[in-house]
């Protein structure tokens, strides 16, 4: 099929590549020439495991094409759109301008049958609302809202096998015609059981914001057991464990730590409830107000553990913090909790040195301030303190018999609990996990 992709950013990138990897002949769009000119020349504007080999994969790239010219979507199908809907700045709602300006740029190059795809993340209302809007310029074409559930550094895979697929149309009906055009569009991955839910406009674009609040929950309830855990040296991890073993819980996503972040998870459970508040429902989600908080908690839960670990003062101490990146596997540190708590960190008067294996360039363009450092034995040379707030595979494996010889003082905070907490003792440091003894 013609397929066209507007907005090719984390989400973009990934789904244009990978529809193109699904044998569609595929145009992706977007208004940054430079990110335009990157994935031309087969680089990704962001670091995702596989994307970058698929790119620049003979079988993709002889149907993949880039452009800035929003003129170019004329004669596809389908339209995908997969613009960034960030948090208004001094406010919890969601900015959806971007959606906005794509849709109104496409309009002009419609033609009938036409589906338009919104995969962005939404308040509810917003497909409703494009619907009508694109009723008045093309009355024939038809508006899906087909969430994307995907996870950074899992992306590609994700996208060409998700969980499933949700398809959002107007009637909320099977024999809407857009349904069988999308299922054209996935149909490998359909081919190989992906289950498929036809909903309406608004449950579609709802199962997005629910996900999301359902992970950002499971996420603050196991750090509030964390803190609990701390109160009376209990451990969290082995009751994570415990709880998990019932199917009905699931040991996913009950990993306690420095918190969730993201350019996903914060800025969908704040939308959410000032989408609902502006519906009258803002009562069903306070909770999430709740959930926010234990989250924002973690971070200075942290400092105060880094500063107990440095015998009650951080001022003049050198901090190594392993990890700037919101998770591993990705260079994406919007709402990073590990280098948030390297900004406080600094500010309370320690030298921060911060080292990660992908995200140093976009973090010292978001904390220019804090000093970086690529090379993590480099980054641990003379360290009073570590603080392990990203658990990429190579921290986890760092070994602590070699690296005591190369600290100032060996303290390490475990930010992620992924350590061995005896194996780091046995070698003599003092190790703090969150909510473990
Ligand atoms: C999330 C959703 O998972 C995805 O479905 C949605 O489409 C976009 O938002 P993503 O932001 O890529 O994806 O990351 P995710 O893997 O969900 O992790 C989010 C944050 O939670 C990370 O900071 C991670 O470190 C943290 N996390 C995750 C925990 O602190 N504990 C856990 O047990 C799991």
């Amino acid at each position: 099929m013609r397929i066209s992709v507007i907005g090719c950013g984390y989400l973009g990138a990934v789904h244009a590549t990978c529809m193109a990897r699904l044998g569609h002949e595929v145009v992706g769009i977007d208004v940054d020439e430079q990110k335009i000119e990157g994935l031309r020349n087969g680089r990704p504007p962001f670091y995702e495991p596989e994307l970058e080999q698929l790119l620049n994969d003979g079988a993709v790239t002889d149907n993949l094409t880039f452009t800035t010219d929003m003129a170019l979507a004329s004669g596809s199908d389908v339209h995908f759109v997969c613009v960034g809907t960030p948090q208004k700045q001094g406010e919890n709602a969601a900015d959806i301008t971007h959606v906005d300006a794509a849709v109104a740029a496409l309009l002009p190059f419609l033609a009938a049958g036409d589906l338009v795809v919104g995969k962005s993340t939404v308040p509810v209302g917003t497909a409703g609302r494009l619907c009508a809007l694109i009723a008045l310029q093309q009355p024939e074409a038809h508006v899906v809202w087909n969430p994307e559930f995907l996870r950074e550094g899992h992306a590609v895979a994700d996208t060409i096998h998700p969980d499933r697929f949700v398809y959002g149309v107007k009637d909320g009906s099977e024999d809407h015609p857009a349904v069988a055009i999308l299922d054209e569009v996935y149909a490998a991955p359909l081919a190989s059981g992906t289950p498929r839910l036809v909903t309406d406009h608004a449950t579609a674009e709802l199962v997005k914001s629910a996900a999301n609040s359902f992970l950002a929950t499971k996420i603050s309830f196991i750090n509030a057991m964390a803190e609990v855990c701390e109160a009376v040296g209990a451990d969290v991890t082995q009751l994570a464990d415990a709880i998990g073993m019932d199917d009905r819980i699931g040991r996913k996503f009950l990993n306690a730590g420095i918190g969730f972040g993201g350019g996903c998870l914060p800025k969908d459970i704040r939308a959410f409830m000032a989408r609902a508040g502006e519906l009258g429902a803002d009562q069903a989600l306070t909770f999430l107000r709740e959930v926010d908080a234990i989250n924002m908690r973690r971070r200075t839960r942290v400092v105060e553990l880094a500063r107990d670990l440095c015998n009650g003062s951080l001022l003049g101490k050198r901090v190594t913090v392993l990890g700037a990146a919101f998770k591993p596997e990705s260079d994406d540190v919007r709402d990073s909790p590990a280098l948030s708590i390297a900004a406080q960190l600094q500010l309370q008067g320690a030298v921060v040195t911060v080292t990660d294996p992908k995200a140093l360039a976009n973090a010292a363009r978001r904390f220019p301030e804090l000093h970086y450092e690529p090379d993590t034995s480099a980054a641990v040379e003379r360290a009073d303190a570590l603080l392990l707030l990203t658990e990429w595979q190579e921290y986890r494996e760092l070994d602590p018999y070699a690296l005591v010889e190369s600290v100032s003082s060996p303290r390490v905070l475990d930010g992620r609990n992924v350590l061995d907490a005896a194996k780091w003792r046995a070698a003599g440091w003092a190790y703090r996990g969150l909510g473990r003894p």
